[in-house]
């Protein structure tokens, strides 16, 4: 192995996944997932399992990530981990272990943004993935998350939106709940609007100043929508699932492309990268890739599998800062509201 060759081990635990990946420069070579499984049964996530859930898959994850990488522990060159936002019992259980094992192969520790890490995701050295120039608007849109930032440089980056209530994967995955649907429910709501009429429905957007979001009241309207329509006919969820979920799914994609088109005309910029774990929606991808014809946007969408929560974002961004020799003390604290 060449002594240019920079290793980077990402830990990501900020949530509901443990992950853990190896990148070498910038390309990755294992990204391991573990998926939590248990909160399907409790319809979101429950932080108390999940922080015990990541204790259980952080060593055996950590250890299949390089093993797929084919290195060895002693090749690392340092550790990544996400250090917030998040819930911070997951949180702990990432940083805890990425401190140690930084001591113990006496290497150095990078911490992590998981927010900043959705952007750069676009950074990792994909194939047939090409990388935005600066400036760009970033989209990101998550569980937790849903905002638009103005991204001059790989660390200079400003939130000039987001939501004042509830992200849109939450918008998602609570519609998801009133019908019925197991957690998450964003990928859910996405397979039955594709055979759905998305007019059939029309919910009210929200008014909101400027660039920033509201979600909780569409929520609200849902219920009471189909409260109402149940009332009338019990099978009416069963007879319109698929109009049902098309008209929120078509509804929330409104509602996010009018703030970006809004976003774009005032600050004049046409590159367009989204992330975060509701990019993974088809809707949204469709929508955004018409916007190249409509109003003349470069539009990224990362490789799938770096949209949901994952370690290869959180390793290209120790990577970047590797190379600024941007290291963290060992008295770093995990932070369940970080904002960067
Ligand atoms: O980024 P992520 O994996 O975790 C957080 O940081 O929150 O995002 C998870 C969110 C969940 O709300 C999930 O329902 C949503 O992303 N999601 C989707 C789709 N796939 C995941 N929402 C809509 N359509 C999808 N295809
Ligand atoms: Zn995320």
């Amino acid at each position: 192995m060449s002594s240019q060759n920079v290793y980077i081990l990402g830990i990501e635990s900020s949530c509901d996944d443990t992950s853990a990946s190896i990148l070498c420069n910038g390309t990755v070579l294992s990204n391991v997932v573990a998926t939590q499984k248990i909160h399907e049964q409790y319809g979101g996530v429950v932080p108390e399992l999940a922080s015990r859930a990541h204790q259980q898959n952080i060593v055996p994850v950590i250890d299949q990530a390089i093993k797929q990488a084919n290195i060895d522990k002693s090749d690392l060159s340092a550790i990544a981990f996400t250090s917030g936002p998040g819930l911070m019992g997951s949180l702990l259980v990432g940083t805890s272990f990425a401190k140690s094992l930084a001591l113990a192969l006496d290497i150095p520790l990078i911490d992590v943004n998981h927010m900043q890490a959705h952007i750069l995701a676009h950074f990792i050295d994909e194939d047939e993935f090409e990388k935005p120039d600066f400036p760009f608007l970033a989209l990101t849109i998550s569980g937790g998350h849903t905002q638009i930032v103005r991204v001059n440089d790989h660390f200079d980056m400003e939130i000039i939106g987001e939501t004042i209530d509830d992200a849109v994967g939450e918008a998602f995955d609570k519609s998801a709940k009133i019908l019925g649907l197991t957690y998450p429910g964003g990928p859910l709501i996405d397979k039955h609007a594709r055979s759905g009429n998305p007019k059939a429905f029309p919910f009210t957007k929200p008014r909101v100043d400027g660039l920033n979001f509201s979600f909780s009241g569409l929520k609200t309207g849902i219920l009471y929508f189909v409260q109402k329509q149940v009332k009338e006919d019990p099978n009416f969820i069963k007879e319109n699932l698929e109009d049902v979920c098309a008209s929120i799914q078509y509804t929330i994609i409104n509602i996010l492309m009018d703030k970006l088109k809004k976003a774009s005309k005032e600050t004049g910029i046409k590159s367009i990268a989204i992330g975060g774990g509701v990019s993974a929606n088809s809707g949204i991808r469709k929508a955004l890739k018409e916007g190249e014809h409509k109003y003349g946007w470069k539009t990224f969408v990362p490789k799938f599998e770096y949209t949901t929560d994952n370690a290869a974002m959180i390793g290209i961004v120790g990577y970047l800062k590797y190379l600024k020799k941007d290291f963290t003390d060992m008295d770093v604290v995990a932070k369940a509201r970080s904002k960067f």
